[in-house]
């Protein structure tokens, strides 16, 4: 394991759609100069809009995933793939069905899992079969999550079952008619299992974004910010709007 601390890099555009559009040329590149990549990719509203760049390069026929791996960071336990909040869906919705990926080369947990320690396992060696991932993109809970590391998850997690905190069950209740319905326990990559992909980019975009992002780019290297312990990989990109790089200094 990597023990040095390592600044990451930041780069501060105007506009969320300026943001993701830096974030979709920096994979784009990867997949051009790389066919055969494997990538590491993640749900949320904020990578949205580099789904819908990708998508359209691959329209324009300059982009094709034919070669590519994926593999997601998470998914909902409980939810089976074609469960309309799952990421499984989400996936397919923004990216998977408008592309050329190869089907047998995507990953995501199954959140219907039955043996979860024998699933868990099965996708880190997956990942490690793959060769490792070639760039991962992040998104960033206002708590300074990533993937589902809650706060206190630790820098060596792998691939496991995670709790939600109800932050996470608050914010992510938007895509649920109710509270309730969200699941409270999730698949998650570690850190530990993030930190061992090639390149990161983090994309964080919006005011509820600005205090996990001083905290993961400026404060000290800790599990009270999972996002934080990103100081320990060497090639991080933090891509920022110009709310969410408000509070950097
Ligand atoms: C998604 C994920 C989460 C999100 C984060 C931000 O696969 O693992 O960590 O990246 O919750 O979500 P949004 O982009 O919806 O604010």
């Amino acid at each position: 394991m990597n023990h040095s601390l390592h600044r990451p890099k930041v780069i501060s555009v105007n506009s969320p759609s300026e943001a993701a559009e830096k974030t979709s040329n920096m994979i784009a590149e990867m997949l051009v100069a790389t066919p055969r990549i494997t990538l590491g990719l993640a749900t949320g509203s904020t990578p949205i809009p580099v789904y819908q760049d990708l998508v359209q390069r691959h329209r324009d026929g300059t982009l094709s995933f034919a070669e590519a791996t994926s593999f997601n960071l998470d998914e909902y336990l409980g939810l089976a793939g074609d469960h309309p909040q799952s990421f499984r869906a989400f996936m397919d919705e923004h990216l998977f069905r408008l592309v050329d990926m190869n089907v047998s080369r995507i990953h995501i947990p199954d959140g219907l899992a039955t043996d979860l320690d024998a699933h868990t396992k099965a996708y880190e060696k997956a990942i490690a079969a793959a060769g490792g991932i070639d760039i991962q993109l992040l998104g960033i809970g206002s708590n300074g999550h990533i993937a589902f590391n809650e706060p206190g998850s630790s820098r060596t997690s792998r691939t496991r079952v995670v709790e939600l905190t109800s932050d996470t069950i608050q914010a992510n209740s938007r895509f649920f008619d109710r509270a309730e319905d969200v699941p409270r326990q999730a698949i998650s990559m570690g850190i530990g299992t993030i930190l061992e992909a090639k390149r990161i980019v983090l994309l964080a975009t919006g005011p509820a974004k600005a205090q996990a992002v001083k905290d993961a780019v400026q404060g000290d290297a800790n599990e009270s910010c999972p996002a934080s312990l990103l100081q320990y990989h060497p090639d991080v990109t933090f891509v920022l709007d110009a709310e969410a790089s408000s509070l950097l200094q």
